[in-house]
């Protein structure tokens, strides 16, 4: 396959940045999205020309960290991570424009890479859980009821990609933050800490740039892992509940 990508280049923070056009060949369908970035940046080293900076690790869809804006969709056509996206979604000769995240809260360092450490530290700003140590409590003896376990896990999947930041109008963190509210707030660990947590996150969240949610859901179509739009709800009645 052979594309022709439209990819933001931007040299650091202060650089005004523009969409710059570059051809990419011998493409194969099976390929990740990101392995055709490498391609056209092995195309690059050798014409001897810059190649293009952008993040990943896993490539498994766990780290969060291969966020693309992609022809106007976070993370692409389908609904998974950038790295777990293939060429086979795409047509033989198709433009693609690629972007990076756009969000005041998610400054750009450079080409497609942006800073999304204000996430780290509204996670920061939810402290820590009390536990008692001592001896291994005995199993099963702070029971949790399945349906809690199993929200619990659902939120928990969230791999702070920042899709839902990219993909919300207001460019807001609502969705992230209402997924770690809720994965903490429906065990009991997360019970002695958890209206000082939700006050001190939104805070946080708040302080960071990010903006408020308007109940578009936005933020759920483009999210990778499907966490429920009701997150932030919780999120919600917890805060309500705390001040
Ligand atoms: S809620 Fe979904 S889109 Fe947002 S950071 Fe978590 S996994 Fe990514
Ligand atoms: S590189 Fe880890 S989720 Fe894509």
């Amino acid at each position: 396959m052979n594309f022709t990508l439209k990819i933001w280049r931007q040299n650091g923070p202060q650089d005004k940045g523009q969409l710059v056009t570059y051809p990419v060949t011998d493409i194969s369908s099976d390929m990740s999205f990101l392995e055709m970035l490498d391609v056209l940046n092995e195309q690059l080293n050798e014409r001897g020309e810059e190649p293009i900076a952008f993040d990943s690790d896993c490539r498994e869809g766990i780290c969060g960290m291969c966020g693309l804006m992609i022809s106007g969709d976070a993370h692409g056509p389908e609904r998974t991570t950038t790295c777990q996206l293939h060429m086979r979604s795409f047509t033989d000769g198709e433009t693609i424009t690629i972007e990076p995240w756009r969000a005041a809260a998610f400054p750009v360092i450079r080409d497609l890479v942006v800073d999304r450490s204000s996430f780290d530290r509204i996670i920061q700003a939810g402290g820590f859980i009390s536990v008692n140590t001592g001896a291994a409590p005995e199993a099963h003896s702070v029971p949790v009821p399945k349906p809690n376990a199993d929200r619990a896990f659902e939120a928990a999947e969230c791999i702070g990609c920042g899709a839902c930041v990219a993909a919300c109008p207001n460019a807001s963190g609502m969705l992230f933050m209402g997924a770690k509210i809720t994965h903490l707030g429906e065990l009991p660990q997360g019970q002695p800490e958890r209206e000082a947590r939700v006050v001190s996150m939104v805070g946080q969240h708040d302080l960071e740039g990010f903006g408020g949610c308007t109940n578009i859901g936005e933020c759920h179509d483009a999210c990778p892992k499907g966490i429920p739009l009701d997150v932030i709800s919780q999120l919600n009645g917890d805060l309500r509940h705390a001040i």
